[in-house]
């Protein structure tokens, strides 16, 4: 594979679950590192969770985090800036419809969805207004998820089903996510893709790494769908680590040059 150049590293997104966390002392040693960077080149570093804003502040109180610039929570359809206040520019942008689709509408989606049994929703600080959360199972998942999606879309209903960890099921407006959400913050930073890291383990960061030319770090305890996935679009800008969350970070630092080679 050809050799990519050493990133300057701008803008650092990063997944939370399983990812930087996970690998506590791995996690000091990179915290040291970003903050090293955010000295030198001024990187930003935002966080990007499937958890509620309650849930992350949760984490927060249980892990050695550093404050990040910015904030994405809920699969990417919150955005919390510099004083913790919810973008709502962001917020408008997930209420428009592309032309011959209707408008999110929770209620109508959330009632679509009651008709399939499978379908056990998830407890309610992650029910969300841009985000409606289930647990799935791993075995019902390849024949419910086409199901629920022709559902929805036979109702006009232009959604993204996102799917996690073998279990998680998220319905998010069209337009929402984790990739959509940083191109969001990138384009207010003016920040170049290729200046910028994504790293993540699970389904719903699958679209971090198909945003663009990001440079991507996969962690190596990443699961199955984002594994297969990789192995069917490999690109020379995004790294599988052989080590595991914040550990595996670091590895993917190293090959990218961020921390000399
Ligand atoms: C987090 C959220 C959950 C979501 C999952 C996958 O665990 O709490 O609601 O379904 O991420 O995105
Ligand atoms: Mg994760």
């Amino acid at each position: 594979m050809r050799a990519v150049k050493a990133v300057i590293l701008a803008l650092f997104v990063t997944d939370l679950d399983n990812t930087l966390v996970g690998d506590a002392a791995a996690l000091i040693e990179l915290n040291g590192w970003l903050t090293v960077c955010r000295e030198l080149y001024g990187t930003r570093v935002v966080y990007t969770t499937g958890r509620s804003l309650s849930l992350y502040h949760q984490l927060v109180s249980e892990q050695e985090l550093l404050t990040p610039d910015l904030l994405v929570v809920a699969v990417g359809t919150e955005i919390y800036g510099d004083c913790g206040s919810l973008d709502r520019s962001w917020s408008r942008q997930l209420m428009r419809a592309r032309p011959g689709t209707k408008r999110w509408n929770r209620d109508r989606i959330e009632s679509i969805a009651a008709s399939f049994t499978e379908l056990l929703p998830q407890t309610a600080s992650e029910q969300r207004p841009f985000k409606i959360s289930y647990v799935l199972l791993d075995r019902l998942a390849s024949t419910v998820l086409p199901r629920l999606r022709e559902s929805l879309s036979s109702q006009g209903f232009d959604v993204e089903i996102v799917y996690s960890g073998g279990q998680d099921l998220d319905i998010l407006p069209q337009g929402a996510g984790k990739g959509k959400a940083m191109n969001f913050v990138q384009t207010r930073w003016r920040i170049n893709p290729s200046q910028t890291i994504v790293c993540g383990d699970s389904g719903n960061d699958l679209s971090l790494f198909c945003a663009g030319l990001e440079r991507g770090i996969i962690v190596g305890n990443a699961r199955p769908e984002l594994l297969d996935w990789h192995d069917r679009n490999p690109a020379d800008y995004r790294y599988l680590a052989q080590a595991n969350c914040a550990r595996g970070i670091l590895e993917g630092f190293k090959h990218f040059g961020v921390l000399g080679r």
